[in-house]
């Protein structure tokens, strides 16, 4: 089963290394496609994630402090940094050296000073408490086995008030048991997504309110001839004052 990190971060890194070079590459979440390109410059590597515009959504303010889990090869990252300026600090947490190194070229590309990485798992945030404003993530936390664990460090981390936006996939109904045991489906953001109310009820059990799951875009996947449906989603939750 692929619950396990060494399967998500060699499959992370042999993305990368896709999308770097010549291979055209389907992002693992979105339905969007690279063009087939060799040798891209970094600053072309695309988002893997669920959506495109998650620090847009998020409703980033200048000024912010925001904490992205997941960060990969630093989309997100870098485009809420350029949103919350230089009075505002934008930090990515990651778990593949192949991608913070990655992110670490885009922002000394873009010359950002407000922007940083840090190796870490998201189940262990190397963030301190009441730090952040706005912790986003786009298509990660579905890859994790313990989901209970990373809402309470991104509740840990949130200053009172302050809140989580998550894209993710999310699974109509539970998924079968099969699915969720396969090491490809998992690293796919697939087989580990939740159902809306599981999520819910995670979030609720980490000390969130005000949760909202909104649905960007349907999708399905073919399983053992299962037609099975799921959508990707952006989740809200707030940390009480
Ligand atoms: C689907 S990619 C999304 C990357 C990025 N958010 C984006 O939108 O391009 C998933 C990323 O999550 C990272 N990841 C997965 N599980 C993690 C964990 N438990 N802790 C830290 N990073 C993790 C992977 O290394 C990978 O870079």
């Amino acid at each position: 089963m692929t619950k396990n990190k060494d399967s998500i971060k060699k499959s992370y890194a042999q993305t990368l290394k896709n999308a770097q070079t010549e291979t055209s590459k389907e992002s693992c979440c979105s339905e969007q496609k690279t063009p087939k390109l060799s040798l891209k410059p970094v600053q072309s590597i695309p988002s893997f994630g669920c959506i495109i515009d998650l620090p847009e959504k998020a409703g980033l303010k200048e000024g912010d402090i925001v904490v992205d889990f997941g960060s990969g090869p630093g989309h997100d990252l870098i485009r809420a940094a350029e949103i919350i300026g230089s009075q505002g600090k934008a930090i990515g947490i990651d778990m593949t050296t192949e991608m913070i190194q990655n992110a670490t070229d885009e922002i000394e590309f873009k010359g950002l000073k407000n922007a940083e990485v840090r190796l870490g798992e998201i189940e262990n945030v190397p963030v301190e408490d009441n730090f952040a404003d706005v912790v986003i993530s786009n298509c990660v936390i579905n890859l994790t086995a313990n989901k209970s664990v990373v809402f309470k460090e991104a509740f840990r981390i949130l200053k009172p008030g302050g809140r989580l936006v998550d894209a993710d996939v999310i699974a109509e109904q539970d998924l079968p048991q099969s699915l969720q045991d396969d090491n490809k489906s998992w690293c796919s953001c697939i087989g580990g997504a939740l159902t809306k109310k599981g999520y819910t009820e995670a979030l609720k059990a980490a000390g969130f309110i005000d949760i909202k799951i909104n649905v960007d875009h349907s999708r399905h996947t073919e399983w053992q001839g299962e037609k099975i449906k799921m959508y990707s989603g952006i989740i809200s939750a707030v940390k009480p004052l």
